[in-house]
């Protein structure tokens, strides 16, 4: 963190005036002064960018905390602001959807083939029997089907459950489960780096162990063979042709807090937890943080190299933009397949002007040298961000530079699955420090406090904490209020507040540097992954007694995770061992899980109470100070 410290001194990035003179929000601090001092007067007039079907009887409700609603009364549907009052204007013939596979096919959908594509689909579902309130899950490739999927369950009342299609059948069942969805949508497969991925295969996995299942949709993709269970598998181009899935569907009215999604994220135990979002304020939250932070005008090619598995996808490839009217980008493969251009190819092929991705990828590509950028005319880009894990100055300098040639500011967001959109960020207009979010988004207070909840001196590590409600917040659990109080709002309950799980700091300047977790959380690649859900993977091999996993830094990965194993009587550690339980650990949960480092041990520190000492593991692994250790039994 020295470095941050040095950088949070020195060195400022200044926009351009040609960025500030066409900036949507050419001033910060009065508005963001007004926002906090009116919140809901800002929100209320913030939500006239929307239409509803009926307005509100109140912007919040705050009379049972921390279970606050926003827009009461109101009627809504998100569908209705990201596609049909679309259909009343110019937007109509816009493209919405300009998607490539990885293969090199391309299709593309104006606002008015998506919401066809939409309809056809709802009417599918409908068929199929999905009503208002069902959560149906999606597990599916980065193709244009995923999203119009999302979409088509959201128009006809549903709530969706998309389960990033890299997780395992056993992360899939157990999300299927938890959700009690009854109908799954799938894809025989996807391509990623010249290979077809066995999604249909794990999806049948999955289903013969979730007895809520009874349909299951699949989009052809890729033509491979597959097996289809009759009375239960259905090919959706079949179900499509077929006369009741025409091209019109009535999109249903919600109430604003109606669930419109959930989206399971890791916590400390091993069980996720699927959190729950609503239609009112999370159009509205998503939108407007899209519209400020990226500066969204109606001739941009807005490009969320997200996964519309995480809540990136969701709210800034999906949601924010399609309400903002925007062109998207999708592209469905790996970064560097074929080669290292392939991204910097599509920017100059489509004319990209917004790229937004994640510290991982950056420094992923920049390991490929400059060479590959430079073989390309990246100059319709004229913003850049950043999302999932703190970005290192050295990479943010190489996306400033190589990538942006020094014109484009870097929009370095902070915000989680739990808060729907972004947090902290800056405005095209602000001043940047590498590797700091800068300053909370309008209408939000965020404070870096000590256990006690008083703020800690500037530039001194603290918990980051947010102060007042926002309208992109997650409701709740599904399923599990208690824990939602228990995990987020029992930290800071004499005051309020909101605890995030990371460490912080403010500099002298106000601004905000995230360091990162300090909860039982790895961020691996930007995959946020629980020690509890890699430890009871790593239980679950006969060869293991107990085990702790733990997040060290990696060069390219940001953390890799390292595991300590007891073995069972019997066993004896090996490299064929360490591999296998490797492999192990990625098929209970996915590839993005796999471990850096198994090591085996005779013993794990422990508190007196039995609980494992991870944070003891980590500073041995480091070689830094141990820390209190009073409490340790070894
Ligand atoms: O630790 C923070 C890190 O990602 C966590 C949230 O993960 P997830 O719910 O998967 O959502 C990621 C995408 C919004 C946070 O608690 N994080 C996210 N963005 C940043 C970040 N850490 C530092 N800087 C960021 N810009």
């Amino acid at each position: 963190m020295q470095e941050n410290k040095e950088t949070s001194t020195s060195e400022l990035f200044y926009p351009s005036d040609e960025i500030i003179q066409n900036a949507n929000i050419k001033e910060y601090d009065s508005l963001y002064q007004y926002s906090i001092e009116n919140r809901e007067k800002f929100w209320e007039e913030q939500a006239e960018s929307l239409e509803w079907y009926k307005k509100w009887d109140q912007v919040l409700d705050s009379s049972n905390k921390p279970f606050y609603k926003w827009f009461v009364g109101a009627e809504t549907n998100i569908i209705h602001n990201a596609i049909d009052r679309h259909l009343k204007t110019w937007r109509k013939n816009k493209l919405a959807i300009i998607w490539e596979g990885e293969p090199g096919d391309v299709k593309t959908y104006s606002y008015h083939g998506l919401n066809r594509e939409v309809c056809k689909f709802a009417n599918v579902l409908k068929s199929m029997g999905v009503k208002k309130g069902d959560i149906v899950t999606i597990y599916m490739p980065q193709i244009p089907e995923l999203v119009i999927a999302m979409l088509a369950v959201v128009k006809i009342g549903a709530a969706h459950s998309v389960v990033y299609g890299g997780f395992s059948s056993e992360s899939l069942a157990s999300r299927i489960q938890d959700a009690k969805s009854k109908v799954l949508i799938t894809a025989d497969g996807g391509w990623r780096r010249g290979k077809i991925t066995d999604l249909k295969k794990i999806a049948n996995e999955a289903m013969s162990r979730s007895a809520t299942i009874q349909s299951c949709i699949t989009v052809r993709r890729t033509s491979q063979e597959v097996y289809m269970e009759s009375g239960r598998d259905y090919w959706y181009h079949d179900l499509a042709n077929h006369p009741v899935a025409s091209n019109k569907c009535e999109t249903e009215v919600m109430s604003s807090e109606d669930m419109l999604f959930i989206l399971y994220t890791s916590g400390t135990t091993g069980k996720p937890k699927g959190l729950v979002h609503t239609h009112g304020g999370y159009s509205l939250y998503t939108s407007v943080t899209h519209k400020y932070i990226f500066d969204i005008k109606d001739d941009d090619r807005w490009w969320c190299a997200a996964d519309p598995g995480w809540i990136t996808g969701h709210s800034y490839l999906v949601y924010g933009p399609l309400i903002n009217g925007t062109t998207i980008m999708m592209y469905e493969g790996a970064p560097n397949y074929p080669y290292p251009n392939r991204w910097w190819q599509i920017i100059e092929k489509y004319g990209v002007t917004v790229l937004y991705t994640s510290p991982t990828a950056i420094r992923g590509l920049m390991r490929f040298g400059e060479q590959w950028p430079e073989r390309h005319d990246l100059s319709s880009l004229r913003l850049l961000g950043s999302v999932g894990e703190p970005i290192n100055p050295e990479a943010w300098k190489w996306y400033h530079k190589v990538i942006g040639k020094e014109k484009c500011p870097i929009m370095d967001t902070w915000w989680q699955t739990e808060t729907g959109g972004a947090m902290l960020s800056p405005l095209p207009i602000t001043p940047l420090k590498p590797g700091s979010a800068t300053k909370p988004f309008f209408g939000n207070e965020l404070a870096v406090v000590d256990e006690a909840g008083n703020e800690v001196k500037p530039n001194e590590e603290g918990k980051l904490v947010i102060k007042a409600p926002w309208p992109g917040m997650a409701r709740t659990i599904l399923g599990d209020d208690q824990r939602y109080v228990d995990t987020y709002w029992n930290d800071y309950k004499a005051q309020g507040w909101y605890k995030a799980g990371d460490s912080a700091k403010v500099d002298q300047d106000g601004y905000f540097w995230v360091i990162g977790r300090i909860d039982d959380v790895i961020k691996v690649s930007g995959y946020r992954l629980g020690t509890a859900e890699i430890e009871s993977a790593l239980v679950s091999h006969p060869a293991i007694s107990e085990a702790a996993a733990i997040g060290l830094p990696h060069e390219l990965k940001g953390n890799a995770i390292h595991t300590y194993v007891i073995l069972r009587n019997g066993f004896v550690g090996s490299e064929k061992l360490e591999s296998e339980l490797k492999e192990h650990v990625a098929s209970e949960m996915g590839k993005f899980a796999l471990p850096e480092k198994i090591n085996f041990v005779e013993q794990l520190p422990k508190t007196r109470s039995g609980k494992i000492m991870r944070r003891v593991l980590k500073a041995r692994a480091l070689g830094q100070d141990e820390g209190d250790t009073s409490t340790l039994e070894e």
